[in-house]
């Protein structure tokens, strides 16, 4: 697993040259260019320096196959130099004009159906088509041509949010010509693909399908190599544009924005051939753990990253695509975005800056909503864009590191994921998501980390779930605590190998020899809302039958039930094995305990629950994510960047207040 970009290339401090950058998506196309003047006022007042144009101009740029419209975005790249605001121009790909899928039907996607997904929305565009491919390249090329030397121009933005799957007759090629990569022979594929189960056998790569609409479950293995070579695929469309922009302009930093936690993409892979890492994030307003899920994003993408990273989108005030969709409410808004900023972000953007009043997405918050220059969502907007500018030189360019790495692979999501398996309760996000909450209500900042990576660095390894695990991966963990690492693993780890063939004894014997467990007699996943009494808390989702080795410490056991009396929670020297998921507050002891143990410390001690303390450089960012004001002690004196105050001894935040403080 290369842990390094590519080296040479420019990063995203030559686009924000010491200022956070502050905007989002423009689509000017959507309003007669009177507008964009009006635009670029709010703009100025509200302190944008940047904004993404392009990201779904394709019929706009060309309307008839081969026909190119460029005026209209001379004249907006003209307008944003001349008025000192930069730009992030996006390759318009992700949504091709009617006349493409037209013209060529194969560049449409289908799904397992065999359904064909047509224009009139948006993403149609097959991965696998070579002529998608080479009408997207076409017009990379020309903008890059037309562009790169634009003084506006500060970033690329290729497509958006890759994210389409496709099970059609050209990605049916596509897949077979990855297969026979991976796998040299057909003999090979059916070895790995376990074909002997249910009469699956391919006599020859011309048999073998993508996992379209089958009468009962699928082969695994033939889904979890679907899923790899979808990525793959995006991965290679991002590439050859990728590839086209640098070749124009090398001097100018590349990105593509991800989903948050996004299933599609294996991530770790991306990052690499990304020169800015960059993400878009919609927690939900009335989530009352909507704080906790932006900072796993956020810890996610700081560590993909290695460094600041870029907040491509938010919503200044609701988003049009829940079920029902809350706005913002006063201050939080500038909350999250300061939370992002602290959790490493050097890009503070939105989707998008003037809210539509056509299109699907007319009721989605912009920068500027319906209400105007003077309503509240663009009054706190422009409040932001003041406070940003005030800290930008402070803040950009430095790092919020952590003691205590999550391990988190696509891969074993994947695996694990899929139908067959003993319980759908124990749903990988969401356990993933309880860990991370249990070290945020710790007050513990942690960064993400591959299975393979050195963990060295690390006091404390946290993995709350990886089904899936490779040989390589194993090693790395039983050295790292040989190494004299501190690990916590949680239940249904290390029980496939990479094909997802399950392991020796039902979890691999190198883990089952660090842990201290002797045997896995059988799991036994809980109920929805079913819990299981241990010693000392109550566990969820999951208990394990399983036996101890004689050498290994049980620190918890099951009481009651057919479990009474074996271990729940299981621990050989430094490493820990949790076969159940203990409730929220029992989970945040837990991992408290064992992070003071490996030596790692709260960002500040005695926090009140709805505060959040994250370190960046020399920086304590302090949010209060409750709705009441509370008071903080914080030692020394301090000044705050807010609000330009010397602080000593104590800290008052409102509801939603922040503080950033310099020692
Ligand atoms: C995504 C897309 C945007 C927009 C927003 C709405 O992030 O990239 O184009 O659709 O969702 O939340």
């Amino acid at each position: 697993m290369p842990e390094s970009r590519e080296p040479g290339r420019p990063t995203l401090a030559d686009a924000t040259r010491g200022r956070i950058l502050f905007g989002g998506d423009y689509n000017p196309e959507q309003w007669p260019e009177e507008t964009w003047h009006e635009d670029v006022r709010l703009m100025r007042e509200a302190g944008v320096n940047s904004v993404t144009l392009g990201v779904f101009s394709w019929a706009k740029l060309e309307p008839r196959p081969g026909a190119r419209e460029f005026g209209w975005l001379d004249r907006l790249m003209d307008l944003m130099h001349t008025n000192g605001i930069g730009v992030v121009l996006a390759t318009p790909t992700s949504s091709p004009p009617p006349c493409m899928g037209r013209l060529h039907p194969e560049t449409l996607p289908r799904d397992e159906d065999g359904r064909t997904e047509w224009w009139g929305g948006r993403q149609h565009f097959s991965h696998s088509s070579d002529t998608y491919r080479r009408y997207a390249a076409a017009i990379t090329e020309d903008l890059a041509a037309r562009y790169g030397s634009h003084p506006a121009l500060t970033m690329w933005h290729i497509n958006n949010e890759y994210c389409t799957y496709d099970w059609g007759d050209e990605a049916a090629a596509t897949f077979r010509r990855w297969l026979r990569q991976k796998y040299g022979t057909i003999d090979a594929l059916n070895e790995a693909w376990g074909t002997a189960f249910w009469s699956q056998g391919y006599d020859g790569w011309h048999e073998v399908l993508p996992p379209r609409h089958a009468h009962y479950m699928k082969n695994p293995t033939q889904v979890l190599d679907f899923k790899r070579y979808t990525s793959d695929m995006l991965l290679e469309c991002y590439l050859a544009e990728r590839d086209i922009v640098a070749r124009h302009t090398p001097h100018i930093p590349v990105t593509t924005n991800f989903m948050p936690l996004w299933v599609g993409q294996d991530a770790w892979r991306w990052v690499e051939r990304e020169d800015v890492v960059s993400v878009d994030l919609y927690p939900d307003p009335r989530d009352p753990f909507g704080a906790q899920g932006g900072a796993l994003v956020q810890d996610l993408t700081r560590s993909q990253a290695r460094g600041p990273w870029m907040l491509m989108e938010q919503a200044a005030g609701p988003v049009n695509w829940r079920g029902v969709n809350h706005p913002k409410a006063r201050g939080l808004n500038r909350l999250w975005s300061l939370q992002a900023v602290a959790r490493g972000a050097d890009a503070v953007c939105y989707f998008q800056w003037r809210q539509s009043r056509q299109g699907a997405e007319k009721f989605h918050s912009g920068m500027v909503s319906h209400a105007g220059e003077h309503g509240r969502t663009f009054q706190e907007v422009k409040q932001l864009g003041a406070e940003l500018a005030r800290i930008g030189e402070e803040v950009t360019g430095t790092h919020s590191g952590a003691g205590i790495a999550i391990l988190h692979e696509w891969n074993s999501w994947w695996a694990g994921a899929q139908d067959g398996r003993l319980s759908c309760e124990a749903d990988y996000p969401d356990v993933l998501r309880a860990w991370h909450r249990a070290l945020w209500e710790a007050h513990l900042t942690t960064d993400f980390a591959h299975p393979e990576h050195d963990l060295s660095a690390y006091r404390l390894v946290v993995v709350p779930q990886l089904y899936l695990l490779t040989d390589a991966a194993i090693d790395n963990l039983v050295a790292y605590v040989q190494g004299g690492g501190t690990l916590v693993c949680g239940f249904l780890t290390g029980i496939a190998d990479e094909d997802d063939r399950v392991r020796e004894g039902g979890i691999d014997p190198r883990l089952r020899k660090l842990f201290g467990i002797r045997t896995l007699h059988e799991w036994w996943p809980l109920d929805a809302g079913e819990t299981a009494e241990c010693d000392g808390f109550r566990g969820t989702l999951w208990s394990e039958e399983i036996e101890a080795d004689a050498d290994a410490v049980t620190e918890s056991v099951y009481k009651g039930g057919e479990l009474d009396g074996l271990p729940a929670v299981l621990r050989k020297g430094r490493a820990r094995y949790v076969s159940t998921l203990p409730e929220p507050g029992a989970l945040t002891d837990l991992l408290a305990t064992v992070a003071a143990e490996a030596g790692v410390r709260p960002v500040l001690d005695g926090l009140p629950a709805r505060v959040e303390a994250v370190r960046r450089g020399d920086l304590l960012f302090l949010l209060n994510h409750g709705r009441e004001p509370v008071t903080v002690e914080v030692p020394g004196t301090h000044h705050d960047l807010l609000t330009g105050a010397t602080v000593t001894g104590e800290v008052a935040l409102d509801r939603y207040g922040v503080a950033v403080l310099r020692p």
